[in-house]
């Protein structure tokens, strides 16, 4: 399979060409960046030198050749090039938000207009497995949402709120430097940011609803000074008396099928690098603790990509994605 990357100069894109290095299907052969068109990839991104020829080039939708593309690219600018990207018979799996949520909801959350919305299935795999098999086009999930849902997704019908609180790594705003990200203002410090306002709530509530749950939900994201890595602590008051020992059988059974969830204490260094999400829970006096971790550019977003990628093309899910975190 020849494999595009719109946006290869930026994170995600990044861990994309990194990832796929190791597929045995699936190889990169177009890498586009705007601003480093004509450029060796590696002038970019030295870890990858010895390992890959690529060559940046500009995004033309039109002409270029390959069977699947990557949508690593800022919301609205994935807009522009989905449709077309299908109309020529090339896959999509979008890693921005523009396919993520009903158009209505979009619009309002994002405050912008959607020009060319159709349904994409929501690729949070564990979740819409069935969806996502054989999709000419996937909306991969957003990082937040991704540790989030997984970390409540037992327990949601049994919840009367439930409250998220997150901790990210810089990386989660991508390679553009700004105030916030500048190494002075995030290094030997913890902040939250938009306390009650984060766009990625839309999407998490999306998918407790689509699991059953009537309950009010609410996140509040910081920002802590590492480069990866989502920890997600989720407080979920429950409807009904359960244990300790109850609840923990629902996380083991929920996911004991899953290569890609695995239930033990959770550290961000534990899953650093690779598309594992580690989680645990606590009950009492009423109110389960569920920590989740996950690597935000692996399981929060590329990594799951290429888990979305796998099942629309019919591979091994785990292809690419058999590398263990990295501990210390
Ligand atoms: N960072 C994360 O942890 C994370 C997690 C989940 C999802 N996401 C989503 O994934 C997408 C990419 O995120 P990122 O962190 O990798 O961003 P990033 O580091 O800022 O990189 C953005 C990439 O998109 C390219 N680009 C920007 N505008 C473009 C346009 N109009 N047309 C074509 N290419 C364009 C940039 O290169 P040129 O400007 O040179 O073309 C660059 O390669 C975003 O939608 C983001 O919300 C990010």
């Amino acid at each position: 399979m020849q494999i595009a990357i719109i946006g290869a100069s930026g994170y995600t894109g990044g861990d994309l060409i990194r990832l796929l290095l190791t597929h045995p299907k699936a190889e990169v052969t177009v890498a586009t960046s705007r601003k480093l068109a004509g450029k060796p990839v590696v002038s970019d991104q030295p870890h990858l030198k010895g390992l890959t020829d690529l060559v940046f080039t500009n995004p033309d939708v039109d002409t270029l050749d390959a069977d699947l593309a990557f949508l690593a690219v800022p919301h609205t600018a994935a807009m522009q090039y989905a449709g077309k990207l299908l109309q020529r018979g090339i896959r999509v799996v979008d890693l921005s938000a523009d396919y993520r949520l009903p158009k209505d909801v979009y619009e309002k959350t994002y405050g912008v207009t959607h020009t060319d919305y159709f349904e994409m299935p929501y690729g949070l795999c564990e979740l819409h497995r069935k969806e996502v098999r054989g999709a000419k086009a996937v909306s991969n999930p957003g990082c937040f949402p991704t540790g989030a849902t997984l970390a409540a997704a037992p327990l949601a019908k049994h919840a009367k709120a439930v409250v998220f609180d997150s901790k990210t790594g810089v990386s989660g705003a991508g390679n553009t430097a700004s105030a916030t990200t500048h190494y002075p203002s995030v290094a030997d410090n913890v902040g939250a940011y938009k306390w009650t306002t984060h766009r990625h709530l839309a999407e998490m509530k999306m998918e407790l609803a689509r699991l059953g749950s009537k309950a009010p939900c609410y996140f509040t994201p910081h920002l802590v000074p590492v480069n990866r890595g989502i920890l997600t602590t989720a407080h979920i008051l429950l409807d009904g008396t359960m244990e300790q020992e109850e609840v923990e059988r629902m996380y083991r059974k929920f996911y004991e099928k899953e290569f890609f969830v695995r239930y033990q204490a959770p550290t961000l260094a534990g899953v650093r690098g690779s598309n594992f999400c580690d989680l645990s829970v606590e009950v009492r006096e009423g109110r389960a603790v569920v920590v989740s971790a996950i690597d935000n550019l692996v399981k929060g977003a590329s990594g799951q990509a290429i888990q979305n990628m796998n099942l629309m093309c019919g591979f091994d899910e785990k292809d690419g994605l058999r590398g263990a975190g990295v501990l210390p």
